[in-house]
């Protein structure tokens, strides 16, 4: 392994990330660094408001530094909303350049921007110096061809971007096949700025492997890996699961991995229930989570398709214990 000191990042899963998600998270796991919020629709500046903001108003914070993310393509209120999330105190913002899906890059928004340099090179013209925040940017390869991304870079290169993103896959093929390293390595080649891998970190020896391949790379973006194995950061920094952890206050959290878990779900669950009325939305938050949080349980598979149908959140509840009670870890 590199003898490196790689930065771990959240990535950004709308509707899954909430702001709920990652306190508990962080609550309970360690070895992340950084965390990137889903994104937000840009909107005209009279539409700015707390509710649209609400996942990262500063109060709402896990406590570890938090990027957030916006998607749009319109620079007036690109800028609007990076003066917004300035004044919330935040430094930097996200452009995404990678939403995968038909509606959003129909619109030229997301991923559907990278097939158009042109456009994306004036709105980084009209944004690059109106911002108060640096701007990073998240991308993917292109949207059913590999090379826009490389023909996006020469554009990219001209700003003072603080970071590429980048997802090496298309956008048509959503989250089929693998990760491809090899284009990652092209586009690595020719940018000049900051880069940031995501993909497929799903282990510790995938990681060690992208980071041995790219030495020049020292961020790393985790997404549905991390989210089914909460420990892979500890992992990848410490090198061990379900490691011991101590908490602000100097409190032991279990050792155990299925206790870990136990407990976040419980934290999880109680803080959707806090802010959620009614059994189906919590229920709604809760099956998402376990389509991540299920895979490395002996039982997840048996479990998830018994708590899908469950309709009452009393009912789902002790579907959970009684699974959980017999589960074992299996990362
Ligand atoms: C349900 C879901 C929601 C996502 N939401 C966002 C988002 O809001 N912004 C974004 O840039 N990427 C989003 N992504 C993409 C992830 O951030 C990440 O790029 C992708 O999952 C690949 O990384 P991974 O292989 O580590 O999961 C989402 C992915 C999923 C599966």
């Amino acid at each position: 392994m590199a003898d490196t000191n790689p930065i771990l990042v959240l990535a950004p899963m709308r509707g899954i990330t909430t702001m709920h998600y990652r306190k508990a998270f962080v609550r309970h796991f360690k070895g992340l660094d950084l965390e990137m919020a889903p994104f937000i629709s840009t909107v005209s500046a009279e539409r700015i408001n707390p509710k649209l903001l609400k996942d990262v108003l500063p109060e709402n914070n896990s406590g570890l530094p938090l990027i957030p993310q916006l998607i749009g393509n319109n620079p007036d209120d690109f800028v609007q909303m990076a003066i917004a999330l300035h004044d919330l105190g935040y430094e930097e913002v996200n452009w995404n350049l990678g939403c995968p899906h038909k509606p959003i890059r129909k619109k030229r928004r997301g991923s559907g921007l990278l097939p158009h340099p042109e456009l994306v090179d004036s709105i980084l013209d009209q944004i690059c110096d109106r911002s108060p925040c640096r701007i990073s940017i998240k991308v993917r390869l292109g949207v059913s061809d590999k090379s826009e991304l490389l023909k996006l870079i020469p554009v990219l290169n001209r700003y003072p971007l603080s970071e590429v993103i980048i997802h090496p896959r298309t956008a048509e093929q959503m989250y089929d096949g693998t990760a491809d390293l090899n284009a990652f390595e092209e586009a690595l080649k020719i940018l000049q700025l900051p880069v940031c891998y995501n993909g497929d970190i799903n282990n510790r020896a995938f990681f060690q492997m992208v980071e041995s391949r790219f030495p020049e790379v020292g961020r790393f973006m985790l997404g549905r890996g991390l989210l089914a194995n909460p420990f892979l950061c500890e992992e990848i920094k410490v090198g061990t699961a379900g490691t011991a952890v101590r908490s602000g206050a100097g409190t032991h959290r279990p050792t155990n991995p299925i206790e870990r878990i136990t407990a976040f779900h419980a934290d999880v669950v109680s803080s959707y229930e806090a802010v959620l009325h009614g059994d189906h939305p919590v229920l709604g938050k809760m099956k998402e989570f376990w389509t991540y949080q299920a895979t490395h349980l002996s039982n997840g598979r048996p479990m998830f398709k018994k708590l899908k149908k469950a309709q009452r959140l009393s009912t789902y509840k002790a579907i959970v214990s009684e699974f959980l009670a017999d589960a074992e870890w299996t990362a």
